[in-house]
């Protein structure tokens, strides 16, 4: 049996196998609402066979959006349109899901990515709103200028995030992830470049780590243990003096010490001035690196995209899963085909059982009788 489609336990929870689908921002939300698309995408994502789908950067605010299209969990409103889309996708797979927790902070108010490269939305636009971060820095050139947090603007942010973590737990979600990476409102406040504050939640990086970790901790507090809970952050900023893989692992320490049930590895997206050496697997030292430090389990995630590969970065240590996010778009039957190149077994609906006639075996029927159940 290949690892990559051994099971793994991630906290509470025990996927069925080791790749998942990374969290992807749609930007197809009308006031932060999901609506046909979510339930159409993820479907195809349930049905991939993956053993884990984490749906995208969810904004826990209206001012938590990165575009002024983004998916968001603030209200009843914004999660009756999550429950009504999730109720689809889920209805003919049975996978676990997961979403990702997001404040864009400096990077908000910004057009959807085809519009305009997803430039910053005019401060006159009714679409946009006024952004904050940890201090007043533009993310660059010709983004708003954002309003360093106040004392009370930090509680909101800690609040929000717990509150959507309940929303989220009532949706029946069985994972959260926290997003303290590529440059978002927490990132901002980890890295030195973005976070220049002299008071408790600036400076040293005791003190840089703080509103995360809060987070973190308010979080974990509003949620059963039975709900998984993990953080994806960037590794590093790719920039001289910002955020580095030191520091993360002081983070990654502080994080399982404090009962994270995995850790996502990502990198970058602070600082344009950044200088990422692509390439396939570019962000799997990170991971392996971090792996090192903790306990709880690590995914790796970046240009994974061949079978082999990910087998190998699992089946080596480098890391305990892998993530897939542009891999999956363009296929996302990836999962089935790994199986069939590693001599394994995916999970495929009874409907599409005849689809690998030249590979007898390799799919499955689910496991939960009902996702054959006529509907
Ligand atoms: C369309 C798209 C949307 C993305 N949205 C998110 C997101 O919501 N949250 C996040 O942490 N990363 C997001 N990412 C980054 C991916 O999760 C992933 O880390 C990155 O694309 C590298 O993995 P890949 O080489 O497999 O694509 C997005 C990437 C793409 C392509």
């Amino acid at each position: 049996m290949p690892r990559l489609f051994e099971p793994l336990p991630l906290g509470p929870l025990t996927l069925r196998n080791r790749i998942v689908v990374a969290p992807m921002c749609q930007y197809m939300s009308r006031d932060g609402e999901a609506g046909d698309w979510h339930a159409v995408h993820w479907g195809t994502l349930a049905l991939s066979g993956a053993g884990l789908v984490i749906v995208e950067a969810t904004a826990v605010s209206p001012q938590g959006r990165i575009s002024w299209a983004d998916l968001g969990l603030w209200d009843e409103r914004t999660q009756a349109a999550i429950a009504h889309a999730l109720a689809v996708a889920r209805r003919h797979a049975d996978v676990p899901f997961g979403i990702q927790l997001a404040h864009a902070g400096r990077k908000g108010a910004c057009r959807q990515p085809w519009d305009a490269g997803g430039a910053p939305l005019p401060a006159e636009d009714a679409r946009a709103w006024p952004v904050v971060s940890a201090s007043a820095l533009p993310y660059a050139e010709g983004h708003p200028l954002p309003q360093a947090l106040d004392e009370a603007g930090i509680a909101r942010v800690v609040a929000d995030f717990a509150a959507a973590a309940r929303r989220a737990v009532a949706l029946g979600f069985d994972l959260i992830e926290l997003h303290m990476a590529h440059g978002y409102l927490l990132h901002q406040f980890l890295s030195p470049l973005s976070n220049q504050r002299t008071d408790a939640w600036g400076g040293p990086l005791e003190h840089r780590l703080r509103l995360p970790l809060a987070v973190f901790e308010a979080v974990r507090a509003a949620i059963p243990a039975q709900v998984a809970l993990g953080v994806r952050i960037s590794a590093s900023d790719w920039v001289e003096g910002g955020w580095d893989l030191a520091q993360s692992a002081v983070l990654a320490r502080a994080l399982d010490d404090r009962g994270c049930d995995y850790l996502h590895v990502s990198g970058g997206g602070l600082d344009p001035r950044q200088r990422i050496p692509l390439g396939p697997g570019y962000q799997v030292p990170f991971a392996a690196a971090l792996r090192r430090e903790v306990a709880m389990p690590v995914v790796a995630v970046g240009l994974i995209t061949e079978p082999v590969q990910a087998e190998t970065i699992v089946s080596s240590g480098q890391a305990d899963a892998v993530a897939l996010a542009r891999g999956l778009l363009w296929n996302p039957r990836w999962p089935w085909h790994a199986a069939a190149a590693l001599g394994a077994q995916a999970d495929c609906p009874p409907s599409y059982l005849r689809a690998a006639p030249h590979a007898p075996g390799v799919l499955r029927p689910p496991p939960a009788a009902d996702a054959a159940t006529p509907a």
